[in-house]
């Protein structure tokens, strides 16, 4: 049993609704949370939303709730004595129903915020802060290595490129038009680039693309021997490749169909490690728009229209 009491009480939150903006509803009488023994419940203080929300809202039009990246407060402590104790600032990644006041969080799947850490930082973190280290990981020690990232100015992106420089690995920036150079050179990228026509490009060490399309052939082509290719998103459509790509110089080299949540058991600790690269300085989530939580459904325009830079994070008034 949940130390948290609900008597009957109702909260806002969002659910998925065809007829409204992007469509969301920001409903007015959900049910409070009831935490299971192996969760705290979090007040929200902000959320991020993930280009992958557009799908996941489309496809589930019925009064699914959604909602993944959250920081906010613990107002209950987990029953069975596990976690952070009440008042305690955390960051969690959550499957599904983060936007509302209030929210069940197991956890393993959160991590305690060091003081400097805003919750606007911390909301930023967890699906893209999480997929960038995972896919960096697979390309094992970068210390003085080449890596490629494209969409290096996205929301995973801004985050792989920097975890990358902060492991000692030359970067090179994929962005999607000129404008976008300055941006990826201020998260610490080498080089920028528009394309990876020019064959003077790499080789790389490990590539993290989530592009797809004509791109994943073009990025096989420029991989070094034995090199890696985490393959985590397919913003520009289907991808063809031939065996012939992999013999521009890329032999025997792999490609990781990559996704993030797995495993789940230690999603908690790779918060954790995310939140303190921020703290002490050597990440920077860049958040290109802050709103307040009922102006979502414009923050899903920026993202739809590629003008949002970066994160796109949601307030909520404490
Ligand atoms: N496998 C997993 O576990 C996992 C986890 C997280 C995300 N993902 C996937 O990864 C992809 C990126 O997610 P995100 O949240 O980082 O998205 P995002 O914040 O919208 O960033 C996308 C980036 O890609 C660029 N881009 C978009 N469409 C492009 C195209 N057709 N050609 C070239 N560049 C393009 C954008 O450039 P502009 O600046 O010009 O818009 C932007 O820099 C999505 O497909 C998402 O579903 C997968």
């Amino acid at each position: 049993m949940s130390h948290f009491q609900t008597n009957g009480r109702t909260m806002l939150g969002y659910l998925t609704d065809p007829a409204g903006p992007a469509g969301l509803r920001l409903a007015t009488d959900l049910p409070e949370p009831e935490a299971k023994p192996d969760e705290v419940v979090v007040e929200v203080r902000a959320f991020a939303i993930n280009h992958d929300e557009l799908n996941l809202i489309k496809r589930r039009p019925d009064g699914w709730r959604p909602g993944q990246d959250v920081a906010g407060v613990v107002i209950a402590a987990a029953a069975d004595g596990t976690g952070p104790a009440l008042g305690e600032r955390v960051v969690c990644y959550l499957d599904w129903e983060g936007w509302a006041q209030r929210i069940p969080v197991p956890v393993k799947r959160l991590a305690v915020l060091p003081d400097s850490v805003t919750f606007e930082q911390a909301a930023a973190l967890p699906i893209a802060g999480i997929t960038a280290l995972r896919a960096v990981r697979v390309g094992g020690a970068l210390l003085g290595r080449r890596v490629l990232i494209t969409g290096a100015t996205g929301g995973v992106g801004q985050f792989a490129t920097q975890l990358a420089v902060a492991s000692g690995a030359t970067v090179t920036a994929l962005v999607s038009r000129p404008e976008r150079t300055p941006d990826a050179l201020a998260l610490g990228a080498h080089h920028a680039v528009t394309s990876l026509e020019d064959p003077a490009l790499g080789p790389f060490h490990l590539v993290l693309d989530g592009i797809g399309g004509d791109l994943t052939a073009q990025a096989v082509r420029r991989l070094a021997p034995g090199g890696h290719l985490a393959w985590y998103g397919n913003l520009g459509g289907a991808a063809e490749l031939r065996l012939a790509d992999f013999y521009a110089q890329g032999w025997n080299a792999h490609i990781v169909g990559f996704i993030s949540p797995v495993p789940e058991d230690t999603l908690g600790e790779d918060l954790a490690i995310l939140a303190g690269l921020v703290a002490d300085g050597r990440l920077t989530p860049d958040i290109g728009l802050t709103l307040d939580w009922t102006q979502t459904p414009k923050a899903f325009e920026a993202i739809e229209s590629r003008t949002l830079r970066g994160k796109a994070v949601l307030t909520l008034r404490d």
